[in-house]
C-alpha cells in the first residue's frame, strides 16, 4: 500500500458497517493534504456503497486528530489556500448519506474537532480533549467549527472556545451538547461499533431519511423543515420495509428488512 493510501485505513469489521481509521500516529493524526484527499476518496467510495449502512471514524488512543497539519500551512499563501478547495474534501464527509459516528480518544482539536462535527454522533472517551485552538496559531476554524458549534451550543460557548482556544474535557463537551456520549477510554470504539451495529440493523431508507431531515431541517424555516419531515415520512410509506416493520410488530416477530 502507498504512503498516500496508508494515511486512512478502511476496514469492514462487520456486515453493513465500515470503519475508517485516521493513520498518521507520529503527527497526532494531523490532517495534512494527503490524508484529507484520501479521506474524501474513502468517503466518496462509502457513500456510493449501498451495502454500507453506517460508518465509524476513529483515530488512535492518543489522538482522533490534532487539527489541520500546521506544517502544511505555515508557508501557504492565501491564493494557495483558496486553490486547495478543501471545502470539497470536507463535503465528501458531510454529504455521506449513511450515518457517521466519530469514536474519539485523545485529542480532537481544530480541524480534528471540525471533522467530528461533520459527522452525526460523537462518542468520546473520558480522557478525550476537545477544542478549537486555531486562534493560538493566528487563524480560525475553517471547516465549519464556528458555524456548526454556534448552531449546536450557541453563541456564548462558541465564542469562549474559539476566542480562547481553551481545550475542554469530553464531559464538558457532553454538557454543552456536542458530544453524544462519554464512555471509559477503552470502550470508545466498541461503543461506537455497537451503536453502528444497531443503526445498521434498522431499515436503511428510514435511517437515511432521518439523517437527511435532521441535517438539513435546521437550515430551513420551521414550517419548511416540518414540511420536509412530513414528505420524508410519506415517502417511507412507499417502502417495503415500512410494511415489514409494522407487520412484524403486529405478528410479534423480528422484522427482516430488505432495504427497499
Ligand atoms: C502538525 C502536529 C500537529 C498539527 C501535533 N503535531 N499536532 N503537526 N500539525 N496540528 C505533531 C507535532 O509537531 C509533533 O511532531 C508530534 O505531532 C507530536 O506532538 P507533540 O506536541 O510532541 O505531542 P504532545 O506533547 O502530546 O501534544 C499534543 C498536542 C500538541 C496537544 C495535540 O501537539 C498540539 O497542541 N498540537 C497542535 C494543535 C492545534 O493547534 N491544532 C489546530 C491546528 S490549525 P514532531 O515531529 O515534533 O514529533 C487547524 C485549522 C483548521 O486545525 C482549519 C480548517 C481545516
Amino acid at each position: 500500500m502507498s504512503d498516500y493510501q496508508d494515511t486512512v485505513l478502511l476496514e469492514r469489521p462487520e456486515e453493513h458497517v465500515a470503519l475508517v481509521r485516521l493513520n498518521r500516529p507520529k503527527a497526532r493524526n494531523a490532517l495534512n493534504m494527503q490524508l484529507r484527499q484520501r479521506l474524501a476518496e474513502v468517503f466518496q467510495e462509502l457513500s456510493a456503497d449501498t451495502d454500507v449502512r453506517c460508518v465509524v471514524i476513529t483515530g488512535n488512543e492518543e489522538a482522533f486528530a490534532a487539527g489541520a497539519d500546521i506544517r502544511d500551512m505555515v508557508d501557504t499563501s492565501a491564493v494557495e489556500m483558496y486553490l486547495r478547495h478543501t471545502e470539497r474534501l470536507w463535503r465528501a464527509v458531510s454529504d455521506c448519506p449513511h450515518p457517521v459516528i466519530s469514536a474519539v480518544n485523545g485529542y480532537a482539536l481544530g480541524g480534528g474537532l471540525e471533522l467530528a462535527l461533520n459527522t452525526d454522533i460523537i462518542i468520546a472517551g473520558e480522557g478525550a480533549k476537545l477544542g478549537q485552538p486555531e486562534v493560538r496559531v493566528g487563524i480560525m476554524p475553517g471547516a465549519g467549527g464556528t458555524q456548526r458549534l454556534a448552531r449546536t451550543i450557541g453563541k456564548y460557548q462558541t465564542m469562549r472556545l474559539t476566542l480562547t482556544g481553551e481545550i475542554i474535557s469530553a464531559q464538558e463537551a457532553f454538557s454543552m451538547g456536542f458530544v453524544s456520549k462519554v464512555v471509559p477510554d477503552a470502550e470508545v470504539l466498541e461503543t461506537a461499533l455497537s451503536t453502528a451495529r444497531t443503526i445498521a440493523s434498522m431499515p436503511p431508507l428510514a435511517v437515511e431519511q432521518i439523517k437527511e431531515v435532521v441535517v438539513h431541517g435546521p437550515d430551513a424555516s420551521l414550517e419548511g423543515a416540518l414540511l420536509m419531515e412530513r414528505k420524508a415520512l410519506q415517502v417511507l410509506f412507499a417502502s417495503d420495509d415500512k410494511v415489514e416493520g409494522m407487520k412484524a410488530f403486529l405478528e410479534k416477530r423480528k422484522p427482516s428488512f430488505s432495504g427497499r
